[in-house]
């Protein structure tokens, strides 16, 4: 029997990003090409400088391509404009940063209500769906405390569910952990690891290999190129990680 392929949800074609600095010219992405079906898990690795962010910036529409092309749910967003880009945005993709990035005057629930404001939803609506995506994330019982009455994976929780609530196509986190201690590292990862089996489609970003190994696939960017793009069991640093896994079992 043969799987049905996933429907092709991200296309990157020879993209760039330039940046001017002075007349200094910076190419932070040079020559991109990705695809990426729903429901794939995958980790951006590279060490600080080689364009993991940027990347990041343009597939999320936070930023632009200087050159190339990006198809993102069959459409192109290159011709958009700058409004129908936000919106692109604002429905399709969900942001984690690595420093929460959550309102510190507001509750939980009302940061996870935000991205909601533009939905023609009315309030109690809206209001039922942060609570739900809350207690999907295992927040239920801390939807009206604010950001400085939670612990950082609490925070970040609150920030994976308001990238959550509008049901983005895609999930896109820029070092998410960068900022947890070990354990609560791993908290965030199996959560993670339980929207991944609910269907979700993930872009992670990290440096650590014990962060990457938690995705099917992983992508590795030097100089804003990519130099490897392979199943987690295929690539070299995490092949090792198995060997010495079965070398560490029982007999
Ligand atoms: N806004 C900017 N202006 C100028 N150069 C930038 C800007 N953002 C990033 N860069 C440069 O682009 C390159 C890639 O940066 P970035 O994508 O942040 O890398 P990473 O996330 O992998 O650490 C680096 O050389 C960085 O200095
Ligand atoms: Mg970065």
């Amino acid at each position: 029997m043969t799987e049905k392929a996933e429907k092709l949800i991200i296309r990157l074609q020879n993209v760039t990003r330039i940046y001017k600095v002075g007349v200094e010219l910076i190419h932070a992405l040079d020559g991109i090409d990705l695809e990426l079906r729903k429901n794939e898990y995958v980790a951006v690795m590279g060490a600080s400088g080689s364009g993991k962010s940027t990347l990041m910036n343009v597939l999320g529409c936070l930023d632009r391509a200087t050159s190339g092309y990006y198809e993102l749910d069959d459409k192109d967003t290159t011709k958009m404009s700058d409004a129908a880009l936000a919106n692109v945005r604002n429905e399709r993709i969900g942001f984690v940063f690595q420093s929460f990035e959550l309102l510190g005057q507001l509750s939980a629930l009302k940061n996870v209500e935000m991205p909601l404001i533009y939905s023609r939803n009315g309030w109690w609506s809206r209001r039922k769906r942060a609570k739900n995506v809350l207690e999907r994330v295992g927040l239920g019982d801390r939807i009206k405390h604010k950001p400085n009455q939670l612990s950082g994976g609490e925070k970040q929780r609150v920030a994976i569910a308001r990238a959550l609530v509008c049901n983005p196509s895609i999930l896109l986190a820029d070092e998410p952990t960068g900022n947890l201690d070990s354990k609560t590292s791993e908290e965030i990862l199996k959560l993670f690891d339980q929207l991944h089996r609910e269907g979700q489609t993930i872009i992670l970003v990290t440096h650590e290999k014990h962060v990457a190994r938690h995705a099917k696939r992983i992508i590795h960017m030097r100089d804003g190129q990519i130099y490897s793009d392979l199943p987690r069991e295929q690539d070299p640093a995490y092949k090792n990680t198995i060997q010495n896994d079965v070398r560490k079992g029982p007999k």
